[in-house]
Parts: C-alpha cells; sequence; structure tokens
C-alpha cells in the first residue's frame, strides 16, 4: 500500500519532503481539485468572464499563469482570496479564502504540490522572472 502510494508521488524526493507533498496532494484533491482540475487544468475558457462577471477557475499547471507569482503571493491569495492587493477592492470571484479551514502550513504544502507538478523548463522561467522584480 505505501510502495504504491509513493511511487505515484515524486519518487525523486524522500523524507520530509516527500510527506509534505504527499499531504499538499491530498488538500488539493480535497480543496481545490473541484475548481482548478484533478489535473491542474482549471476550467474551460478560463480567460473569459462569464454572464455573472466571474471568471472561471484558471489552471495551476504550465499552462496557466499561477508559476508567475511569487510563493508569497499565491499563499496570500488562498488564505484569504481575491481581496485586495492581489484583486481590485470589491472583487468578486468564486475563489474561496481558505484561512478558516487550512492552516498556514496546510497552504504551504498544498502550493508546494503545484509547484512540484511544473515541468523544469517552467521553474527556470520562474526563477529568472521572479529575479527580475
Ligand atoms: C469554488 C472554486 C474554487 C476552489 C475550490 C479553489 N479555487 Fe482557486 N480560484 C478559483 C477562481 C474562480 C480563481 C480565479 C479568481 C479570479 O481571478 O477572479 C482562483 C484563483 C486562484 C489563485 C490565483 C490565480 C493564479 O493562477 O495565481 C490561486 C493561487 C488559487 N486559486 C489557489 C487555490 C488553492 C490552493 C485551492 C485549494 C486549497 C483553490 N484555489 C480552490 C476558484 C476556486
Amino acid at each position: 500500500m505505501l510502495l504504491v502510494s509513493v511511487a505515484g508521488c515524486d519518487a525523486g524526493k524522500t523524507g520530509p519532503d516527500l510527506i509534505n507533498l504527499m499531504e499538499g496532494e491530498g488538500i488539493y484533491k480535497a480543496e481545490c481539485a473541484s475548481c482548478h482540475g484533478a489535473k491542474l487544468e482549471g476550467q474551460p475558457d478560463w480567460r473569459i468572464r462569464r454572464a455573472d462577471g466571474k471568471l472561471p477557475a484558471p489552471p495551476h499547471d504550465a499552462s496557466g499563469h499561477t508559476w508567475h507569482h511569487p510563493m508569497e503571493q499565491l499563499a496570500a491569495i488562498t488564505k484569504l482570496g481575491m481581496v485586495p492587493p492581489n484583486a481590485p477592492p470589491g472583487y468578486v470571484s468564486d475563489m474561496p479564502a481558505f484561512g478558516g479551514k487550512l492552516t498556514d502550513r496546510q497552504i504551504r504544502h498544498v502550493l508546494a504540490y503545484i509547484e512540484s507538478q511544473w515541468p523544469p523548463e517552467i521553474r527556470a522561467s520562474r526563477a529568472e522572472r521572479l529575479q527580475q522584480k
């Protein structure tokens, strides 16, 4: 059982890192996948605002823009939702604030899981992009 689940994760990592990533994956599946997709693919036509004025959930995989943003910003959005300074005042969004549900540690782990799914070239572009700021 354990071997099977470990093989399904990032087998290159060991120890606490791997356990944190697996915890992050579990949180992702339970809390995020319903909107952001089981494979981080997001909702269809995620760039197009719906009739109710809200945006669909963007992908967290390489095709989205999550990887453009620093971890602190992603953590703030996950904890507080789409509120200033990460959105204009009064902005209406389906993105829930997870602050009352997930601890900061759980938020770090779920974001680490998302990050672990980015291919090496995306991680390299990300490092470059974030250095320029
Ligand atoms: C009910 C649907 C829903 C759930 C569940 C949800 N999200 Fe979102 N999320 C959204 C939507 C919609 C947006 C886009 C908000 C906007 O721009 O208006 C978004 C945006 C985001 C963003 C900012 C966009 C980006 O690409 O940087 C992050 C980060 C994020 N979500 C993380 C998470 C995490 C982590 C979870 C699980 C703990 C989660 N979301 C669960 C709907 C959801």
